[in-house]
């Protein structure tokens, strides 16, 4: 099987919004999900099981965590105080599917993997275009330009930045101006978060076109019966 297309949603930091907008692009291009480091395992569900709720899509939509663990901290410490070392190279590939592939990140981009590797290592080990969660509020611009300016450094593909929150217009202005990294939308803060509100959210605030791509894939994915939303397929990079 060929390696996979799609995303790694990324974020200025924790609980930004990421695996919501994972939710919400996997139900939107009916793609699978893909956690690699789970940490913090307790009472409350894993990202996978959040994703899985929220995006609707059925359990083999979803890949195992390559790494379960169970303190809530940084993936190095985490690790370390369950007494495990986490294998670079196992992390470095990505699991290979013909469907697209969205991939969660934890927490922000320079968070430890271990005492000399940085998530944004593999970022570039995995070679996708990464999409950037950030938040509306004050405090976002210095954020999100420094998010940019890190993948930047490392010559890493961005697909653009998914905003999320309440509407405020300079901020979601000013940051595309200055990091000349496109907006694909902003998800505001819904009531209720559920897969139907999510769904309608996606059609008011995003266009597909600019996750897919019309002409390519079409073919070849059919005959694999996959099925995309409407005709179309997913962008080539
Ligand atoms: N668009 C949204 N509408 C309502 N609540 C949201 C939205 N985005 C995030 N949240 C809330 O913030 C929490 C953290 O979001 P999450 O996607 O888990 O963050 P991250 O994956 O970046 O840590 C969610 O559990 C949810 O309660
Ligand atoms: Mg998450």
């Amino acid at each position: 099987m060929r390696n996979p297309r799609g995303y790694v949603i990324t974020g200025t930091d924790t609980d930004v919004g990421k695996s919501v907008v994972s939710a919400m692009l996997a139900a939107a291009l009916n793609a699978k999900y893909f956690k690699p480091i789970q940490a913090g395992l307790g009472e409350e569900e894993t990202d996978t099981q959040l994703v899985q709720r929220l995006s609707g899509l059925p359990s083999r939509h979803f890949f195992e965590e390559y790494y379960r663990l169970n303190s809530f901290a940084s993936p190095h410490l985490a690790a370390e105080i369950d007494g495990r070392s986490l294998d670079i190279k196992h992390l470095c590939h990505l699991p290979k599917t013909r469907y697209p592939l969205i991939v969660e990140g934890a927490g922000g981009l320079l968070v430890p993997v271990n005492r000399s590797v940085l998530l944004i290592d593999l970022f570039r080990a995995w070679n996708l275009p990464v999409i950037v969660c950030a938040r509306t509020t004050l405090g976002t611009i210095n954020h999100t330009l420094l998010t940019i300016a890190a993948l930047r450094r490392r010559s890493i593909l961005i697909h653009g930045i998914i905003f999320v929150g309440d509407h405020h217009e300079e901020n979601e202005k000013i940051i595309p101006e200055l990091s000349k990294v496109r907006s694909l939308g902003r998800l505001p803060m819904l009531e209720e978060l559920s897969s139907q509100n999510l769904r309608k959210a996606f059609d008011q605030n995003f266009q597909i076109e600019h996750f897919l791509n019309e002409k390519a894939w079409t073919v070849k994915l059919r005959r694999s019966g996959i099925h995309l939303p409407s005709t179309r397929c997913f962008q080539i990079f």
